[in-house]
């Protein structure tokens, strides 16, 4: 049975995972685990529940703003002329042994639930992806996800309705 668990250096081989982007690599490896530590981003790693030790894939999550011209008109509607906060999505990734097997839209799943649930105790808007490159971006686009404004490769997927797609 494959489950989310909170990063734990003393059960998760973070050495052990390879998706094939180093930066994603490296991050898990050296950083996550103390940013989650310093309250800057939580990291969470999909593993089968009999062999935890093993990460299949991860996701990381922190707190963030968008501007509001940043937003779809259309989405704009309603929202006060501040900053819109939103949960940043950091960094997601499957191990490279794992990849097209559905891991990926797992752990967007288990992304999008968390944020709704967080939605219910603090105002989080929108789900917010900075694409690594356009595949990545093609991936996220199959979701809901919009571009924002400024930047092709920075996505956001409103959480009302609009995350149904990624559920
Ligand atoms: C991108 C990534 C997370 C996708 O995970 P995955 O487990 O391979 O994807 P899934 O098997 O869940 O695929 C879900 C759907 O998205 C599609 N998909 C997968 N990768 C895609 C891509 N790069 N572009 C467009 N569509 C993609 C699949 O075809 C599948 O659709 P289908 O069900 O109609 O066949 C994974 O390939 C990965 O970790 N890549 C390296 C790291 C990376 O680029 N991360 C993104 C950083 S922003």
């Amino acid at each position: 049975m494959l489950v989310v668990q909170r990063l734990d250096g003393r059960i998760h081989d973070r050495e052990g995972f390879d998706c094939g982007e180093p930066s994603l690599n490296r991050y898990l490896h050296a950083l996550a685990a103390q940013h989650h530590r310093a309250g800057v981003a939580t990291t969470h790693v999909l593993v089968e529940h009999e062999t935890p030790s093993r990460i299949l894939g991860y996701y990381t999550l922190a707190a963030a703003h968008l501007s509001l011209s940043e937003l779809a008109s259309a989405d704009r509607h309603r929202l006060p002329r501040h900053p819109v906060p939103v949960a940043r999505l950091a960094r997601l990734a499957v191990a490279m042994s794992e990849q097209g097997h559905g891991l990926g839209e797992a752990l967007l799943q288990d992304v999008v639930k968390r944020c709704l649930g967080l939605r219910a105790e603090l105002g989080i808007h929108a789900l917010l992806v900075d694409a690594l490159h356009a595949r990545a971006a093609a991936f996220y686009c199959r979701y809901g996800f919009r571009e924002t404004a400024a930047n092709a490769m920075t996505l956001y997927l409103p959480l009302g309705d609009g995350a149904q797609r990624a559920l």
